[in-house]
């Protein structure tokens, strides 16, 4: 089956025109928020809610942690789009739907996309409550054929053949860490899993991953990112851990959604900090 057919140019050129209709201004920073980390959103001024069951077209938010609304507005002096919910391929979507707003974001004018995402700990190291600058990924669904970008390729979004090397902005990872030392605030930086859920993961995976270089585990992100690279954004990564994952048989604890949701919550406001300032680190530019 030739998949990718229903989010062609024209119906996501349709969804940005209903959306100027109801939003003047053009975002230049688009933000995608994970799990309990929607309250970036109350940090928006002069906004504008779209709720996603108003948008032609787009999927619902089916997650308990994450809301459901486009909101625009002004973060630290620029424009904004912010999704308040994402989708995720558990949810039933496919990895195409789930990314396909990155795209209408980018024809309303964003150039810079900021994700973030609650995720396992797989390093060792790592600890609750720990920030991970995604420096790179490993995409186990694009790996075993399901890549959001398969299919028809429209080259008025992107290539046939799209680099996904540079997908994580090497200068923007370096303003981050600036601005964490400045906030003496210590990140971690390293490799995110992108896996499909809604399981979390087994000993033995959790193993492999490390095995193979993942320092974090979740459940998006990644199909958003190849899309991201694929239209031509400038993307930060920023993974929060929420948990720790299960490493050994002795381990009792397993991880739950509800600590994933009160971890995020938790440390929310030191992740929007960092991105505050990382907005208006972009407006110099
Ligand atoms: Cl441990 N695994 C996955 N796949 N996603 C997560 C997680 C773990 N913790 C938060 N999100």
């Amino acid at each position: 089956a030739i998949t990718n057919r229903f989010y062609t140019y024209e119906r996501v050129q349709d969804i940005v025109s209903f959306i100027q209709n109801i939003v003047p201004t053009k975002p230049e920073i688009a933000i995608i928020c994970g799990s309990g980390l929607g309250g970036l959103a109350e940090l928006i001024t002069d906004k504008i809610v779209i709720p996603y069951v108003d948008i032609p077209h787009f999927p619902r938010s089916t997650v308990v942690g994450h809301r459901s609304n486009l909101v625009f507005g002004v973060l630290n002096g620029l424009y904004v789009v912010c999704m308040q919910g994402r989708f995720h391929p558990y949810e039933g979507y496919t990895t195409a739907t789930c990314a396909f707003p990155v795209r209408v974001m980018r024809m309303l004018g964003a150039h810079t996309l900021i994700v973030t995402c609650a995720a396992g700990g797989v390093n060792k190291g790592y600890s609750v409550g720990d920030i991970m600058l995604i420096k790179d990924h490993l995409n186990f669904p694009n790996l075993a054929g399901n890549n959001p970008l398969i299919g028809h390729n429209d080259e008025r979004f992107g290539p046939r053949f799209p680099p996904v090397g540079h997908a994580y902005d090497r200068q923007y990872l370096s303003k981050m860490k600036q601005i964490a030392s400045k906030h003496s605030v210590e990140l971690r930086e390293g490799v995110y899993c992108g896996l499909g859920g809604p399981c979390y993961e087994t000993i033995a995976e959790i193993n492999m991953l490390r095995l193979l270089g993942g320092d974090a585990v979740g459940m998006s992100t990644v199909h958003e990112v190849t899309l991201a690279a694929h239209c031509g954004f400038r993307t930060l990564g920023l993974a929060l851990i929420t948990n720790k994952c299960l490493w050994d048989y002795d381990t009792t604890y397993e991880p739950v959604h509800e600590d994933v949701i009160r971890i995020s919550e938790l440390k929310a406001n030191e992740l929007q900090q960092l991105i505050y300032d990382f907005i208006g680190s972009v407006k110099q530019n």
